[in-house]
């Protein structure tokens, strides 16, 4: 799995606690999966039709440094499923696990399209094809 985003957890995303807030955490996991599912599947039609249990496996503080990992498990006909992680930056410990993220490629309408694709895309491969 390969964790692209990081964020810096800042006082706006805390919950009285004084912990990172799990709604500040879920919202920034959907934009995740949401643009890891349009780059896949070469459309920005993309919608979240379904979340797994969501496991908060530790917290995160004010500070601390957290890095956001997804990756496509299961290529349906109009849907990508998508397993999540997020870890601490520094220490690698955990502080969620979803084991099934599901969106759906969308036409313009809204309703579900073959999105045609079978296998994860890696960007870099394209572009080093594209060069030579
Ligand atoms: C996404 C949406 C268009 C799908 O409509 P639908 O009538 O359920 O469509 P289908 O039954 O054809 O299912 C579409 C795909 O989703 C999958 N799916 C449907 N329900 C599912 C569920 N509960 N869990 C996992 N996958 C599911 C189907 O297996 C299918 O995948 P496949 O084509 O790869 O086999 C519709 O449910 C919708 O618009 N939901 C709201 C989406 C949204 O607004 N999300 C933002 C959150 S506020």
């Amino acid at each position: 799995m390969n964790f692209h985003t990081r964020k810096w957890v800042k006082p706006e995303d805390l919950n009285p606690n004084g912990t990172l807030f799990g709604g500040s955490l879920l919202r920034w996991i959907d934009e995740e999966a949401a643009i890891y599912a349009i780059v896949q599947l070469e459309n920005p039609h993309v919608v979240t039709k379904y979340i797994s249990e969501i496991n908060f496996v530790s917290s995160a503080k004010q500070g601390d440094i957290i890095e956001m990992g997804i990756t496509a498990t299961d290529f349906g006909n109009t849907s990508l499923t998508m397993r999540c992680e997020v870890r601490n930056k520094i220490t690698r410990k955990s502080i969620l696990t979803i084991d099934k993220m599901v969106f759906v490629n969308v036409d313009r309408d809204g309703n579900p399209a073959p999105h045609g694709k079978t296998q994860i895309k890696f960007i870099e491969e394209q572009f080093q094809n594209e060069d030579h």
